[in-house]
Protein backbone atom coordinates (compact mmCIF):
# COMPACT_ATOMS: atom_id res chain seq x y z
CA UNK A 1 0.00 0.00 0.00
CA UNK A 2 1.56 3.17 -0.95
CA UNK A 3 -0.13 6.86 0.02
CA UNK A 4 0.38 9.35 -2.28
CA UNK A 5 -1.77 12.62 -1.95
CA UNK A 6 -2.41 12.89 -5.95
CA UNK A 7 -6.21 13.17 -6.32
CA UNK A 8 -5.95 11.35 -10.02
CA UNK A 9 -3.98 8.35 -8.87
CA UNK A 10 -5.54 7.39 -5.38
CA UNK A 11 -9.38 6.20 -4.29
CA UNK A 12 -11.72 8.23 -3.17
CA UNK A 13 -12.13 6.72 0.56
CA UNK A 14 -13.48 9.98 2.48
CA UNK A 15 -16.89 8.79 2.12
CA UNK A 16 -16.10 4.94 3.00
CA UNK A 17 -14.77 6.44 6.05
CA UNK A 18 -17.25 8.05 6.74
CA UNK A 19 -19.92 5.55 6.03
CA UNK A 20 -17.76 2.76 8.04
CA UNK A 21 -17.84 5.01 11.81
CA UNK A 22 -21.51 5.63 11.25
CA UNK A 23 -22.01 2.23 10.58
CA UNK A 24 -20.61 1.54 13.94
CA UNK A 25 -21.85 4.24 15.84
CA UNK A 26 -25.35 3.25 14.66
CA UNK A 27 -25.00 -0.09 15.37
CA UNK A 28 -24.76 0.85 19.14
CA UNK A 29 -27.99 2.91 18.87
CA UNK A 30 -30.09 0.28 16.64
CA UNK A 31 -29.07 -2.28 19.21
CA UNK A 32 -30.01 0.07 22.64
CA UNK A 33 -33.07 0.62 21.17
CA UNK A 34 -33.38 -2.97 20.36
CA UNK A 35 -32.33 -3.72 23.98
CA UNK A 36 -34.87 -1.06 25.06
CA UNK A 37 -38.07 -2.73 23.40
CA UNK A 38 -37.00 -5.89 24.62
CA UNK A 39 -37.06 -4.72 28.13
CA UNK A 40 -40.30 -3.48 27.33
CA UNK A 41 -41.53 -6.63 26.50
CA UNK A 42 -41.08 -8.12 29.46
CA UNK A 43 -41.47 -4.88 31.88
CA UNK A 44 -43.95 -3.26 30.01
CA UNK A 45 -43.95 -0.42 32.63
CA UNK A 46 -40.77 0.42 31.26
CA UNK A 47 -42.30 3.26 28.65
CA UNK A 48 -42.30 5.36 31.90
CA UNK A 49 -45.60 6.48 30.82
CA UNK A 50 -44.60 8.94 28.09
CA UNK A 51 -45.97 8.42 24.35
CA UNK A 52 -42.47 8.79 23.11
CA UNK A 53 -40.93 6.08 24.38
CA UNK A 54 -43.81 3.49 24.24
CA UNK A 55 -43.21 0.62 22.22
CA UNK A 56 -45.01 0.70 19.41
CA UNK A 57 -43.36 4.25 18.44
CA UNK A 58 -39.56 2.61 19.78
CA UNK A 59 -40.00 -0.53 17.50
CA UNK A 60 -40.27 0.90 14.12
CA UNK A 61 -37.55 3.45 15.68
CA UNK A 62 -35.42 0.22 15.98
CA UNK A 63 -35.93 -1.53 13.05
CA UNK A 64 -35.48 1.45 10.81
CA UNK A 65 -32.45 1.87 12.91
CA UNK A 66 -31.10 -1.19 12.34
CA UNK A 67 -31.95 -2.06 9.18
CA UNK A 68 -31.72 1.44 7.22
CA UNK A 69 -28.97 3.26 9.36
CA UNK A 70 -26.55 0.46 10.64
CA UNK A 71 -27.23 -2.14 7.52
CA UNK A 72 -27.16 1.19 4.84
CA UNK A 73 -23.77 2.65 6.06
CA UNK A 74 -22.60 -0.85 6.47
CA UNK A 75 -23.89 -1.06 2.54
CA UNK A 76 -22.82 2.42 1.53
CA UNK A 77 -19.02 1.68 2.61
CA UNK A 78 -18.36 -1.42 1.48
CA UNK A 79 -20.26 -0.74 -2.12
CA UNK A 80 -18.14 2.23 -2.16
CA UNK A 81 -15.33 0.88 -1.58
CA UNK A 82 -15.47 -2.39 -3.08
CA UNK A 83 -16.27 -0.85 -6.75
CA UNK A 84 -13.16 1.18 -6.79
CA UNK A 85 -10.91 -1.75 -5.93
CA UNK A 86 -12.60 -4.19 -8.56
CA UNK A 87 -12.86 -1.83 -11.30
CA UNK A 88 -9.87 -0.15 -10.53
CA UNK A 89 -11.38 3.72 -10.43
CA UNK A 90 -12.31 6.47 -8.14
CA UNK A 91 -15.36 7.51 -7.51
CA UNK A 92 -17.81 8.64 -9.90
CA UNK A 93 -19.27 11.86 -9.39
CA UNK A 94 -17.13 11.97 -6.09
CA UNK A 95 -19.27 15.24 -4.78
CA UNK A 96 -22.41 13.15 -5.44
CA UNK A 97 -21.23 10.46 -3.19
CA UNK A 98 -20.47 12.80 -0.32
CA UNK A 99 -24.26 14.18 -0.88
CA UNK A 100 -25.43 10.78 -0.18
CA UNK A 101 -23.54 10.56 2.82
CA UNK A 102 -25.07 13.75 4.25
CA UNK A 103 -28.51 13.18 2.82
CA UNK A 104 -28.62 9.36 4.61
CA UNK A 105 -27.67 11.06 7.89
CA UNK A 106 -30.34 13.53 7.20
CA UNK A 107 -32.89 10.31 6.80
CA UNK A 108 -31.58 8.67 9.69
CA UNK A 109 -31.92 11.65 11.71
CA UNK A 110 -35.48 12.46 10.60
CA UNK A 111 -36.57 9.02 11.21
CA UNK A 112 -35.16 9.07 14.70
CA UNK A 113 -37.22 12.31 15.65
CA UNK A 114 -40.56 11.47 13.23
CA UNK A 115 -40.89 7.86 14.47
CA UNK A 116 -41.19 8.57 18.09
CA UNK A 117 -43.40 11.88 17.70
CA UNK A 118 -46.09 9.65 15.72
CA UNK A 119 -45.35 9.84 12.65
CA UNK A 120 -45.81 6.73 10.24
CA UNK A 121 -47.08 5.61 7.17
CA UNK A 122 -47.80 2.17 9.14
CA UNK A 123 -46.22 0.20 6.64
CA UNK A 124 -43.46 -2.02 8.21
CA UNK A 125 -40.05 -1.41 7.13
CA UNK A 126 -41.44 1.97 5.23
CA UNK A 127 -42.74 3.65 7.82
CA UNK A 128 -41.18 6.91 7.10
CA UNK A 129 -43.47 9.83 5.63
CA UNK A 130 -43.74 11.17 2.60
CA UNK A 131 -41.73 13.99 2.58
CA UNK A 132 -38.93 11.72 4.04
CA UNK A 133 -39.56 9.49 1.17
CA UNK A 134 -38.81 11.85 -1.58
CA UNK A 135 -35.90 12.41 0.30
CA UNK A 136 -34.46 9.05 0.11
CA UNK A 137 -35.57 9.02 -3.76
CA UNK A 138 -33.20 11.43 -4.68
CA UNK A 139 -30.19 10.11 -2.39
CA UNK A 140 -31.05 6.60 -4.03
CA UNK A 141 -31.09 7.85 -7.64
CA UNK A 142 -27.73 9.44 -6.54
CA UNK A 143 -26.31 6.17 -5.39
CA UNK A 144 -26.92 4.70 -8.43
CA UNK A 145 -25.22 7.54 -10.50
CA UNK A 146 -21.95 7.71 -8.35
CA UNK A 147 -21.94 2.95 -8.38
CA UNK A 148 -23.04 2.40 -12.32
CA UNK A 149 -21.25 5.10 -13.46
CA UNK A 150 -18.01 3.94 -11.15
CA UNK A 151 -18.37 0.58 -12.90
CA UNK A 152 -19.40 2.16 -16.35
CA UNK A 153 -16.02 3.88 -16.45
CA UNK A 154 -13.95 1.05 -15.12
CA UNK A 155 -10.21 -0.13 -16.16
CA UNK A 156 -11.29 -3.69 -15.39
CA UNK A 157 -13.37 -5.50 -18.76
CA UNK A 158 -14.54 -7.65 -16.36
CA UNK A 159 -17.48 -6.81 -13.80
CA UNK A 160 -16.59 -8.64 -10.20
CA UNK A 161 -19.85 -10.79 -8.78
CA UNK A 162 -19.65 -8.41 -5.75
CA UNK A 163 -20.81 -5.95 -7.93
CA UNK A 164 -23.56 -7.44 -9.29
CA UNK A 165 -25.24 -8.02 -6.21
CA UNK A 166 -24.91 -4.67 -5.03
CA UNK A 167 -25.96 -3.36 -8.39
CA UNK A 168 -29.26 -6.10 -8.06
CA UNK A 169 -29.32 -4.43 -4.39
CA UNK A 170 -29.26 -1.16 -5.99
CA UNK A 171 -31.78 -0.86 -8.50
CA UNK A 172 -34.59 -3.70 -6.56
CA UNK A 173 -34.76 -1.56 -3.68
CA UNK A 174 -35.30 1.52 -6.22
CA UNK A 175 -38.27 -0.31 -7.48
CA UNK A 176 -39.35 -1.52 -4.19
CA UNK A 177 -39.35 2.12 -2.78
CA UNK A 178 -41.14 3.66 -5.69
CA UNK A 179 -43.89 1.02 -5.83
CA UNK A 180 -44.52 1.03 -1.91
CA UNK A 181 -44.32 3.92 -0.92
CA UNK A 182 -46.78 5.50 -3.78
CA UNK A 183 -48.98 7.82 -1.26
CA UNK A 184 -51.55 10.89 -1.45
CA UNK A 185 -50.35 13.47 0.78
CA UNK A 186 -53.17 15.33 2.98
CA UNK A 187 -50.82 17.45 5.43
CA UNK A 188 -47.12 17.87 5.60
CA UNK A 189 -46.68 14.89 7.53
CA UNK A 190 -49.67 12.60 6.59
CA UNK A 191 -50.46 10.66 3.94
CA UNK A 192 -52.81 7.68 2.39
CA UNK A 193 -51.55 4.43 0.41
CA UNK A 194 -51.79 4.54 -3.27
CA UNK A 195 -53.47 1.12 -2.85
CA UNK A 196 -56.90 -0.48 -0.74
CA UNK A 197 -57.28 -3.31 0.57
CA UNK A 198 -55.56 -6.59 -0.21
CA UNK A 199 -53.80 -4.89 -3.05
CA UNK A 200 -52.35 -2.80 -0.29
CA UNK A 201 -51.15 -5.59 1.75
CA UNK A 202 -49.81 -7.57 -1.17
CA UNK A 203 -47.68 -4.48 -2.40
CA UNK A 204 -46.36 -3.97 1.25
CA UNK A 205 -45.45 -7.64 1.50
CA UNK A 206 -43.85 -7.57 -2.05
CA UNK A 207 -41.76 -4.72 -0.83
CA UNK A 208 -41.36 -6.47 2.40
CA UNK A 209 -40.28 -9.85 1.76
CA UNK A 210 -37.98 -7.96 -0.90
CA UNK A 211 -37.20 -5.83 1.57
CA UNK A 212 -34.93 -9.60 2.96
CA UNK A 213 -33.99 -10.18 -0.56
CA UNK A 214 -32.57 -7.48 -1.91
CA UNK A 215 -31.46 -5.33 1.00
CA UNK A 216 -30.69 -7.34 3.80
CA UNK A 217 -29.65 -9.88 1.40
CA UNK A 218 -28.05 -9.41 -1.78
CA UNK A 219 -26.63 -6.31 -1.00
CA UNK A 220 -24.61 -8.17 1.97
CA UNK A 221 -23.80 -10.74 -0.03
CA UNK A 222 -22.20 -8.67 -2.10
CA UNK A 223 -19.92 -8.07 0.73
CA UNK A 224 -19.32 -11.69 1.37
CA UNK A 225 -17.93 -11.94 -2.30
CA UNK A 226 -15.49 -9.60 -1.91
CA UNK A 227 -14.39 -9.79 1.83
CA UNK A 228 -14.63 -13.41 2.72
CA UNK A 229 -12.01 -14.08 -0.44
CA UNK A 230 -9.42 -11.00 0.25
CA UNK A 231 -9.74 -12.26 4.20
CA UNK A 232 -9.23 -16.03 3.65
CA UNK A 233 -6.22 -15.37 0.82
CA UNK A 234 -8.22 -17.29 -1.69
CA UNK A 235 -10.63 -17.07 -4.71
CA UNK A 236 -14.04 -17.56 -4.61
CA UNK A 237 -14.70 -21.24 -4.89
CA UNK A 238 -16.59 -21.43 -7.83
CA UNK A 239 -17.72 -18.21 -9.91
CA UNK A 240 -19.14 -20.10 -12.20
CA UNK A 241 -21.57 -21.00 -8.90
CA UNK A 242 -21.59 -17.63 -8.20
CA UNK A 243 -23.24 -16.76 -11.55
CA UNK A 244 -25.85 -19.11 -10.95
CA UNK A 245 -26.23 -17.97 -7.46
CA UNK A 246 -27.25 -14.42 -8.42
CA UNK A 247 -29.59 -15.17 -11.44
CA UNK A 248 -31.13 -17.55 -9.30
CA UNK A 249 -31.66 -15.40 -5.87
CA UNK A 250 -32.81 -12.67 -7.67
CA UNK A 251 -35.39 -13.52 -10.07
CA UNK A 252 -36.77 -16.49 -7.11
CA UNK A 253 -37.07 -13.74 -4.18
CA UNK A 254 -39.62 -11.22 -6.08
CA UNK A 255 -42.31 -14.37 -6.26
CA UNK A 256 -42.07 -14.99 -2.66
CA UNK A 257 -43.80 -12.24 -0.73
CA UNK A 258 -47.30 -13.73 -0.21
CA UNK A 259 -45.63 -16.06 2.33
CA UNK A 260 -46.66 -13.18 4.83
CA UNK A 261 -49.85 -12.98 4.04
CA UNK A 262 -50.89 -16.98 4.71
CA UNK A 263 -54.58 -17.66 5.42
CA UNK A 264 -55.50 -13.98 4.56
CA UNK A 265 -57.71 -12.47 1.77
CA UNK A 266 -55.34 -12.89 -0.39
CA UNK A 267 -56.69 -15.40 -3.29
CA UNK A 268 -55.41 -18.83 -2.20
CA UNK A 269 -53.48 -19.71 -5.11
CA UNK A 270 -51.13 -16.52 -4.98
CA UNK A 271 -50.60 -17.95 -1.25
CA UNK A 272 -49.34 -20.74 -2.79
CA UNK A 273 -46.89 -19.51 -5.65
CA UNK A 274 -45.81 -17.52 -2.44
CA UNK A 275 -44.86 -21.17 -0.85
CA UNK A 276 -43.40 -22.75 -3.67
CA UNK A 277 -40.99 -19.92 -4.66
CA UNK A 278 -39.75 -19.82 -0.84
CA UNK A 279 -39.28 -23.46 -1.27
CA UNK A 280 -37.56 -23.35 -4.48
CA UNK A 281 -35.40 -20.01 -2.55
CA UNK A 282 -33.37 -22.16 -0.24
CA UNK A 283 -31.82 -23.48 -3.34
CA UNK A 284 -30.31 -20.63 -4.44
CA UNK A 285 -29.52 -19.54 -0.53
CA UNK A 286 -27.88 -22.74 0.14
CA UNK A 287 -25.49 -22.18 -3.08
CA UNK A 288 -24.34 -19.08 -2.23
CA UNK A 289 -24.08 -19.89 1.33
CA UNK A 290 -21.68 -23.15 0.26
CA UNK A 291 -19.82 -21.51 -2.14
CA UNK A 292 -19.01 -18.64 0.85
CA UNK A 293 -18.22 -21.36 3.05
CA UNK A 294 -15.81 -23.42 0.35
CA UNK A 295 -13.95 -20.67 -0.42
CA UNK A 296 -12.37 -21.59 2.67
CA UNK A 297 -11.30 -25.07 1.45
CA UNK A 298 -7.56 -25.21 2.02
CA UNK A 299 -7.40 -22.45 4.21
CA UNK A 300 -9.93 -23.89 7.60
CA UNK A 301 -6.49 -23.66 9.86
CA UNK A 302 -6.77 -19.74 9.28
CA UNK A 303 -10.35 -20.34 11.15
CA UNK A 304 -8.10 -21.26 14.91
CA UNK A 305 -6.77 -17.50 14.86
CA UNK A 306 -8.06 -15.12 12.63
CA UNK A 307 -11.09 -13.87 14.50
CA UNK A 308 -12.33 -11.64 11.69
CA UNK A 309 -12.46 -14.78 9.26
CA UNK A 310 -14.85 -16.28 12.07
CA UNK A 311 -17.04 -13.10 12.10
CA UNK A 312 -17.50 -13.70 7.87
CA UNK A 313 -17.96 -17.49 7.91
CA UNK A 314 -20.26 -17.83 11.09
CA UNK A 315 -22.48 -15.60 9.47
CA UNK A 316 -22.51 -17.72 6.16
CA UNK A 317 -23.74 -20.51 9.20
CA UNK A 318 -26.54 -18.53 10.37
CA UNK A 319 -27.45 -17.60 7.16
CA UNK A 320 -28.03 -20.89 5.98
CA UNK A 321 -29.69 -21.60 8.80
CA UNK A 322 -32.32 -19.15 8.40
CA UNK A 323 -32.72 -19.45 4.99
CA UNK A 324 -33.75 -23.34 5.60
CA UNK A 325 -35.69 -22.30 8.36
CA UNK A 326 -37.88 -19.44 6.40
CA UNK A 327 -39.06 -21.82 3.95
CA UNK A 328 -40.02 -24.04 6.38
CA UNK A 329 -42.10 -21.37 7.46
CA UNK A 330 -43.74 -20.57 4.46
CA UNK A 331 -45.09 -23.51 4.31
CA UNK A 332 -48.73 -23.22 5.31
CA UNK A 333 -49.16 -25.94 8.10
CA UNK A 334 -46.25 -24.55 9.86
CA UNK A 335 -46.85 -20.92 9.32
CA UNK A 336 -50.98 -21.95 10.59
CA UNK A 337 -48.28 -22.21 13.71
CA UNK A 338 -45.32 -20.17 13.80
CA UNK A 339 -47.66 -16.59 12.63
CA UNK A 340 -48.46 -14.34 14.78
CA UNK A 341 -45.99 -16.19 17.70
CA UNK A 342 -42.30 -15.15 18.41
CA UNK A 343 -41.21 -18.03 16.58
CA UNK A 344 -41.33 -14.99 13.29
CA UNK A 345 -39.18 -12.83 15.86
CA UNK A 346 -36.86 -15.47 16.71
CA UNK A 347 -36.16 -15.89 12.78
CA UNK A 348 -35.84 -12.23 11.54
CA UNK A 349 -32.79 -12.08 14.45
CA UNK A 350 -31.19 -15.59 13.20
CA UNK A 351 -30.67 -13.69 10.06
CA UNK A 352 -30.66 -10.12 10.66
CA UNK A 353 -27.81 -10.46 14.06
CA UNK A 354 -26.83 -13.80 13.01
CA UNK A 355 -26.38 -12.93 9.24
CA UNK A 356 -26.81 -9.20 8.71
CA UNK A 357 -24.69 -8.30 11.67
CA UNK A 358 -21.80 -10.56 11.90
CA UNK A 359 -20.92 -10.18 7.95
CA UNK A 360 -21.39 -6.43 8.56
CA UNK A 361 -18.98 -6.74 11.52
CA UNK A 362 -16.62 -8.75 9.77
CA UNK A 363 -15.89 -6.31 6.90
CA UNK A 364 -15.71 -3.54 8.57
CA UNK A 365 -12.99 -5.19 11.13
CA UNK A 366 -11.32 -5.35 7.47
CA UNK A 367 -12.34 -2.29 5.95
CA UNK A 368 -11.56 0.00 9.57
CA UNK A 369 -7.70 -0.67 9.81
CA UNK A 370 -6.96 -0.06 5.97
CA UNK A 371 -8.92 3.23 6.05
CA UNK A 372 -6.50 4.36 8.57
CA UNK A 373 -3.63 3.03 7.32
CA UNK A 374 -3.20 0.78 10.22
CA UNK A 375 -2.67 -2.93 9.81
CA UNK A 376 -5.19 -4.13 11.62
CA UNK A 377 -7.46 -2.90 14.50
CA UNK A 378 -6.41 -1.29 17.47
CA UNK A 379 -7.20 -4.65 19.78
CA UNK A 380 -7.42 -8.00 18.13
CA UNK A 381 -8.29 -9.53 21.43
CA UNK A 382 -11.27 -7.34 21.56
CA UNK A 383 -12.19 -8.73 17.93
CA UNK A 384 -12.26 -11.75 19.71
CA UNK A 385 -14.48 -10.98 22.81
CA UNK A 386 -16.86 -9.16 20.40
CA UNK A 387 -16.97 -12.44 18.56
CA UNK A 388 -17.78 -14.58 21.64
CA UNK A 389 -20.28 -11.88 23.05
CA UNK A 390 -22.09 -11.84 19.94
CA UNK A 391 -22.36 -15.67 19.32
CA UNK A 392 -23.31 -16.52 22.53
CA UNK A 393 -25.99 -13.37 22.68
CA UNK A 394 -27.75 -14.45 18.89
CA UNK A 395 -27.63 -17.98 20.87
CA UNK A 396 -29.60 -17.47 23.43
CA UNK A 397 -31.69 -14.45 21.55
CA UNK A 398 -33.22 -17.01 19.18
CA UNK A 399 -33.23 -20.14 21.34
CA UNK A 400 -35.63 -18.12 24.04
CA UNK A 401 -38.05 -17.07 21.20
CA UNK A 402 -37.93 -20.28 19.21
CA UNK A 403 -39.29 -22.11 22.80
CA UNK A 404 -41.77 -19.13 23.37
CA UNK A 405 -42.62 -18.84 19.86
CA UNK A 406 -43.69 -23.15 19.43
CA UNK A 407 -45.12 -22.81 22.89
CA UNK A 408 -47.40 -20.17 21.87
CA UNK A 409 -49.09 -21.43 18.94
CA UNK A 410 -49.45 -24.41 21.01
CA UNK A 411 -50.98 -23.03 23.80
CA UNK A 412 -53.25 -20.70 21.21
CA UNK A 413 -54.78 -23.82 19.48
CA UNK A 414 -54.97 -25.60 21.77
CA UNK A 415 -58.46 -27.05 22.61
CA UNK A 416 -60.86 -28.92 25.35
CA UNK A 417 -62.96 -31.48 24.98
CA UNK A 418 -66.25 -29.25 25.09
CA UNK A 419 -64.42 -26.91 22.14
CA UNK A 420 -63.49 -23.89 24.81
CA UNK A 421 -60.20 -23.06 24.30
CA UNK A 422 -57.39 -24.58 27.08
CA UNK A 423 -55.68 -21.09 27.47
CA UNK A 424 -56.94 -17.58 27.59
CA UNK A 425 -54.24 -15.05 25.92
CA UNK A 426 -52.66 -13.65 28.95
CA UNK A 427 -51.99 -16.77 30.25
CA UNK A 428 -49.59 -17.62 26.81
CA UNK A 429 -48.33 -13.86 27.48
CA UNK A 430 -47.65 -14.76 30.81
CA UNK A 431 -45.78 -17.97 29.48
CA UNK A 432 -43.69 -16.03 27.48
CA UNK A 433 -41.88 -13.68 30.81
CA UNK A 434 -38.98 -16.21 31.41
CA UNK A 435 -37.77 -16.32 27.92
CA UNK A 436 -38.39 -12.35 27.18
CA UNK A 437 -36.17 -12.17 29.83
CA UNK A 438 -33.49 -14.65 28.36
CA UNK A 439 -33.55 -12.70 24.72
CA UNK A 440 -33.18 -9.68 26.80
CA UNK A 441 -29.79 -10.91 27.99
CA UNK A 442 -28.63 -12.07 24.68
CA UNK A 443 -29.82 -8.99 23.65
CA UNK A 444 -27.32 -6.83 26.36
CA UNK A 445 -24.32 -9.33 25.09
CA UNK A 446 -24.68 -8.70 21.90
CA UNK A 447 -25.13 -4.99 22.07
CA UNK A 448 -22.12 -5.21 24.55
CA UNK A 449 -20.28 -6.70 21.48
CA UNK A 450 -20.71 -3.62 19.72
CA UNK A 451 -19.82 -1.29 22.55
CA UNK A 452 -16.49 -3.21 22.44
CA UNK A 453 -16.32 -2.82 18.54
CA UNK A 454 -17.07 1.18 18.78
CA UNK A 455 -14.33 1.46 21.58
CA UNK A 456 -11.80 -0.71 19.05
CA UNK A 457 -12.99 1.59 15.87
CA UNK A 458 -12.09 4.96 18.17
CA UNK A 459 -8.63 3.62 19.18
CA UNK A 460 -7.67 2.48 15.72
CA UNK A 461 -8.94 5.85 14.00
CA UNK A 462 -7.43 7.91 16.44
CA UNK A 463 -4.34 6.09 16.36
CA UNK A 464 -4.07 5.74 12.61
CA UNK A 465 -4.43 8.94 10.19
CA UNK A 466 -6.59 9.12 6.89
CA UNK A 467 -4.80 7.44 4.39
CA UNK A 468 -5.29 7.56 0.25
CA UNK A 469 -4.41 4.58 -0.94
CA UNK A 470 -2.85 4.08 -4.88
CA UNK A 471 -4.82 2.61 -7.34
CA UNK A 472 -2.97 0.04 -9.17
CA UNK A 473 -1.32 0.86 -12.63
CA UNK A 474 -1.86 -2.07 -14.24
CA UNK A 475 -5.47 -3.59 -14.33
CA UNK A 476 -4.82 -7.05 -13.53
CA UNK A 477 -6.88 -7.73 -10.88
CA UNK A 478 -8.45 -6.27 -7.42
C1 LIG B 1 -29.10 -6.00 20.52
C2 LIG B 1 -29.68 -6.47 19.49
C3 LIG B 1 -31.15 -6.50 19.23
C4 LIG B 1 -32.21 -6.61 20.09
C5 LIG B 1 -32.17 -6.78 21.60
C6 LIG B 1 -33.41 -6.59 19.30
C7 LIG B 1 -34.70 -6.64 19.82
C8 LIG B 1 -35.86 -6.56 19.10
C9 LIG B 1 -37.20 -6.58 19.63
C10 LIG B 1 -37.54 -6.67 21.11
C11 LIG B 1 -38.07 -6.50 18.60
C12 LIG B 1 -39.59 -6.45 18.68
C13 LIG B 1 -40.15 -7.83 18.65
C14 LIG B 1 -41.63 -7.85 18.78
O1 LIG B 1 -42.34 -6.97 18.29
O2 LIG B 1 -42.15 -8.80 19.43
C15 LIG B 1 -37.29 -6.46 17.40
C16 LIG B 1 -37.82 -6.43 16.12
C17 LIG B 1 -37.06 -6.44 14.97
N1 LIG B 1 -35.69 -6.33 14.88
FE1 LIG B 1 -34.37 -6.41 16.42
N2 LIG B 1 -33.08 -6.48 17.98
C18 LIG B 1 -31.70 -6.41 17.89
C19 LIG B 1 -30.95 -6.27 16.74
C20 LIG B 1 -31.46 -6.23 15.46
C21 LIG B 1 -30.69 -6.13 14.26
C22 LIG B 1 -29.16 -6.00 14.19
C23 LIG B 1 -31.56 -6.15 13.21
C24 LIG B 1 -31.33 -6.07 11.72
C25 LIG B 1 -30.19 -6.00 11.12
C26 LIG B 1 -32.90 -6.27 13.77
C27 LIG B 1 -34.06 -6.31 13.03
C28 LIG B 1 -35.33 -6.38 13.57
C29 LIG B 1 -36.53 -6.53 12.76
C30 LIG B 1 -36.58 -6.64 11.24
C31 LIG B 1 -37.62 -6.57 13.65
C32 LIG B 1 -39.10 -6.76 13.30
C33 LIG B 1 -39.43 -8.22 13.47
C34 LIG B 1 -40.80 -8.66 13.03
O3 LIG B 1 -41.60 -7.83 12.58
O4 LIG B 1 -41.11 -9.85 13.13
N3 LIG B 1 -32.80 -6.31 15.14
N4 LIG B 1 -35.95 -6.48 17.72
C1 LIG C 1 -34.94 -18.46 1.83
C2 LIG C 1 -35.02 -17.40 2.54
C3 LIG C 1 -36.15 -17.01 3.43
C4 LIG C 1 -37.48 -17.35 3.39
C5 LIG C 1 -38.19 -18.25 2.40
C6 LIG C 1 -38.12 -16.67 4.51
C7 LIG C 1 -39.45 -16.84 4.85
C8 LIG C 1 -40.08 -16.18 5.86
C9 LIG C 1 -41.40 -16.46 6.38
C10 LIG C 1 -42.31 -17.59 5.90
C11 LIG C 1 -41.68 -15.56 7.33
C12 LIG C 1 -42.92 -15.48 8.21
C13 LIG C 1 -44.01 -14.73 7.60
C14 LIG C 1 -45.20 -14.61 8.51
O1 LIG C 1 -45.64 -15.61 9.09
O2 LIG C 1 -45.70 -13.50 8.65
C15 LIG C 1 -40.55 -14.67 7.42
C16 LIG C 1 -40.47 -13.56 8.20
C17 LIG C 1 -39.39 -12.69 8.16
N1 LIG C 1 -38.15 -12.95 7.66
FE1 LIG C 1 -37.64 -14.50 6.51
N2 LIG C 1 -37.20 -15.93 5.18
C18 LIG C 1 -35.99 -16.09 4.55
C19 LIG C 1 -34.79 -15.53 4.93
C20 LIG C 1 -34.68 -14.44 5.76
C21 LIG C 1 -33.46 -13.75 6.08
C22 LIG C 1 -32.07 -14.14 5.61
C23 LIG C 1 -33.81 -12.67 6.84
C24 LIG C 1 -32.99 -11.59 7.46
C25 LIG C 1 -31.85 -11.21 7.11
C26 LIG C 1 -35.26 -12.70 6.99
C27 LIG C 1 -36.03 -11.73 7.61
C28 LIG C 1 -37.36 -11.84 7.86
C29 LIG C 1 -38.14 -10.80 8.46
C30 LIG C 1 -37.65 -9.40 8.84
C31 LIG C 1 -39.43 -11.34 8.68
C32 LIG C 1 -40.56 -10.71 9.46
C33 LIG C 1 -41.43 -9.88 8.64
C34 LIG C 1 -42.52 -9.27 9.48
O3 LIG C 1 -43.53 -9.93 9.74
O4 LIG C 1 -42.33 -8.13 9.89
N3 LIG C 1 -35.75 -13.79 6.35
N4 LIG C 1 -39.57 -15.10 6.54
Amino acid sequence: MAFVNSQATTYSDKVVRQFAIMTVVWGVVGMLVGVIIAAQLAWPELNLGISYLSFGRLRPLHTNAVIFAFGGCGLFATSYYVVQRTCHVRLFAEKLAAFTFWGWQIVILSAALSLPLGFTSGKEYAELEWPIDILITVIWVSYAIVFFGTVGTRKVKHIYVANWFFGAFILAVALLHLVNSAAIPVGAMKSYSAYAGVQDAMVQWWYGHNAVGFFLTAGFLGMMYYFIPKQAGRPVYSYRLSIVHFWALIFTYMWAGPHHLHFTALPDWTQSVGMVFSLILLAPSWGGMINGIMTLSGAWHKLRDDPILRFLIVSLSFYGMSTFEGPMMSIKTVNALSHFTDWTVGHVHSGALGWVGMVTMGSMYYLIPRLFGQKQMYSVKAIEVHFYTATIGIVLYIAALWIAGVMQGLMWRSINADGTLTYTFVESVKASFPFYVLRLVGGLLYLGGMVVMLWNTIKTATSGRAVSVNIPAVAAHA
